[in-house]
């Protein structure tokens, strides 16, 4: 595992904040971040130097995966149900009243409406109520630069954000503007590891049961021999950095139906070689976004868009916490010459601290910063920055061959 250095930072942080708090006049100013965009709702305070004051989060990954997928109404339930309940704790822990806050950001897109409804619509009432400013905040965006919190990245850099709901690859020149190289053209990295733990019934693995889909095929594959089945990677032939999911899913759906049918075995019931499927799916997989990402980073630098010192790809998104995919891109950005960096995993999935360092970061530029939220929206889709992907395309850059050899 990578190591998680901030908990202990931030908890030395907070300490030396509360001690600080009692005789520091010019206190930091705070923002409180909420985020209910897809199926956590999350909040935290935090101040413009970085610290977490106080944080709280309400998974609903286990009904979720009880279900089996989101259900949007009843996402919005459980959004309805405990976004009070998770503000105030964030608040309480934060030993604040909303009245100390310099602002409130919440995400208002992209992501499911059901879900970014109850979120803006809490925030609307509780900026109006306590008559704080609000800053409307782009998931994405927030994804792109929670690294910003924790490590001194200059702008440009790129970024590759793979989730259950994104996959995309941007160049993030400012804090609110953005490069679009390539995204998916079908579903989401995430989206696919889900479904393909669904088709091999992963929630009846003794090891399994408590884990997203993506969580359970990292965990089988380290056991598994990826050699063993043989997915091909998608779009080998277009030279582009878009991403595309869904023939892959196809591949090992068709491939657990015929081991399925040799080993006689029902639906629900795991068959044999799961730890090699979910090995092999997770190689191709890991591959796929290793070759768009390399292509990227030879535009980037065909066009000089990166920097000359310390140039760097940060990767986020539920997907970017797993250890076979980071190490595959380090294989790329090693071959390239850039840095990879990677939040700790708590940061890479959603969470209130991304939101509140992203209205952080406006806070302190002045960018995006209402005072009057009448007109205020929510937006389920939502594109991020400006979409140069056929300008990627047309260069047709060919990715020289790395051996992506990862030992589990
Ligand atoms: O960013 P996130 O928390 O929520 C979205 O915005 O989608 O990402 C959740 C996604 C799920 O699809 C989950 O299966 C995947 O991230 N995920 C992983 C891992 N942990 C979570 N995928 C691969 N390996 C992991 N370790
Ligand atoms: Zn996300």
């Amino acid at each position: 595992m990578f190591p998680c250095a901030l908990n202990g930072a931030v908890r030395h942080w907070m300490k030396h904040c509360t001690l600080t708090r009692a005789f520091s006049a010019a206190r930091p100013r705070l923002v409180l971040g909420i985020e209910t965009s897809c199926d956590e709702t999350g909040a935290a305070v935090m101040d413009e130097t970085g610290v977490i004051w106080g944080e709280s989060l309400h998974s609903q990954k286990q009904t979720h995966l009880d279900a089996g997928g989101i259900i949007p109404t009843v996402a919005q339930r459980l959004h309805r149900e405990n976004i009070s309940r998770v503000v105030q704790e964030a608040l309480d822990r934060s030993g604040i009243e909303p009245g100390e806050l310099a602002a409130v950001a919440t995400t208002v897109k992209p992501g499911l409406a059901l879900s970014l409804g109850i979120g803006l619509d809490f925030s609307l009432k509780f900026v109006r109520h306590h008559e704080k400013p609000f800053i409307p905040i782009h998931h994405m965006e927030a994804h792109a630069l929670t690294v910003r919190m924790l490590h001194p990245v200059d702008f440009p850099f790129l970024v590759l954000l793979v989730s259950g709901g994104h996959s995309l690859l941007a160049l993030a020149k400012e804090i609110d503007e953005f490069l679009l190289l390539g995204q998916t053209q079908d579903e989401a990295a995430g989206d696919t590891l889900d479904k393909i733990a669904r088709r091999l019934s992963l929630r009846n693995h003794p090891e399994c049961s408590n884990l997203s889909g993506g969580q359970a095929i990292e965990l089988l594959a380290q056991r598994g021999n990826r050699l063993a089945f043989h997915f091909k990677s998608p779009m080998g032939q277009i030279y582009d950095c878009n991403f595309s999911f869904a023939g892959l899913r196809n591949q090992v759906t068709l491939a657990i139906g015929k081991k399925e049918r040799e080993e006689g075995v029902e639906k629900g019931q795991l068959l044999s070689c799961v730890k090699d499927i979910a090995a092999a799916s997770q190689h191709t997989l890991a591959s796929h976004i290793a070759k768009r990402t390399h292509r990227a980073i030879l535009f980037c630098k065909s066009k000089g868009l990166l920097p000359q010192h310390n140039p760097a790809l940060v990767v986020s998104g539920g997907v970017a916490s797993n250890e076979y995919i980071r190490r595959t891109l380090k294989i790329v950005t090693d071959a390239t010459g850039l840095h990879l960096l990677c939040p700790p995993s708590k940061f890479c999935t959603d969470n209130g601290v991304m939101i509140a360092w992203n209205g952080i970061e406006r806070l302190k530029q002045g960018k995006g910063i209402i005072s009057h939220t009448e007109e205020v929206i929510y937006e389920p889709k939502a594109p991020l920055g400006l979409d140069i992907t056929s300008e990627v395309k047309d260069a047709a850059i060919k990715v020289p061959p790395l051996r992506l050899r990862i030992n589990s």
